[in-house]
């Protein structure tokens, strides 16, 4: 399973990075609103921190304005994926970037025959959101084992993008249930390392160490 990290904060990007554990980054309007800083400049600091995909946002709503915003953004650099939402413009919109070989990510999706239509218009990556889906009190889980099997049905090349992930057992759930990504942010992906029986572990490790004089 791939694991992107979804946030625009370049500093927790480039920590990230440098511990080898991502494949690619995921932004929203939100995240860049949060970052305080200009589009396009965050978006070209991003791609160069990884070579994986980054998916860029659009906000305008209808076909034509989409079409102009992800060809801009896509002119970023090569490893800019549209992300652009699941609504009719949209999926009309992916169809014709996909055609000029432009990644796309359609976002927003929080049923399986939205992910059907998705994989339809060509998407790149579809992503579901599992945090949002709990949080109006639905199983956003259930929602990834759907996918996976409509899209295993029909042999879609689709990538399932499980977003909205807020806990470690999201993760662990996600890659049970066999999505292609999963992206999550920053503070989840490194709390995966967490287990209170390994830092016990270390704990009388170093101290029966210390104990014997042990040096490597
Ligand atoms: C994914 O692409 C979205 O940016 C993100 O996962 C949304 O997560 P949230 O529901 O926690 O805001």
């Amino acid at each position: 399973m791939k694991f992107f990290v979804d946030t625009a904060d370049t500093k927790d990007i480039a920590d990230l990075a440098a511990s080898g554990l991502i494949d690619g980054v995921t932004t929203n309007p939100s995240l860049i609103a949060k970052s305080g800083r200009p589009f396009a400049e965050v978006i070209a600091e991003i791609c160069a921190l990884t070579p994986g995909p980054v998916s860029a946002e659009v906000v305008a709503t209808d076909y034509d304005g989409m079409i102009k915003e992800g060809r801009k953004l896509a002119k970023i650099a090569s490893n800019v994926t549209v992300k652009l939402p699941l609504t009719l413009d949209g999926l009309k919109a992916c169809k014709t970037l996909t055609g000029d070989g432009t990644q796309v990510n359609v976002t927003l999706c929080f049923s399986a025959n939205q992910a059907l239509l998705a994989a339809k218009a060509g998407a790149t990556f579809i992503s579901p959101f599992i945090g949002r889906l709990d949080d109006i009190h639905l199983d956003g889980m259930e929602l990834i084992h759907e996918i996976r099997q409509i899209y295993d049905n029909y042999l879609f090349d689709t990538e399932i993008l499980a977003a909205s992930i807020r806990t470690a057992n999201h993760v662990k759930q996600c890659a049970l249930a066999g999505a292609d990504v999963m992206t999550a942010p920053p503070a989840v992906i490194k709390s995966l390392v967490n287990h209170p029986l390994t830092d016990k572990g270390l704990e009388i490790f170093l101290a029966d160490a210390k104990k014997a004089g042990i040096k490597v």
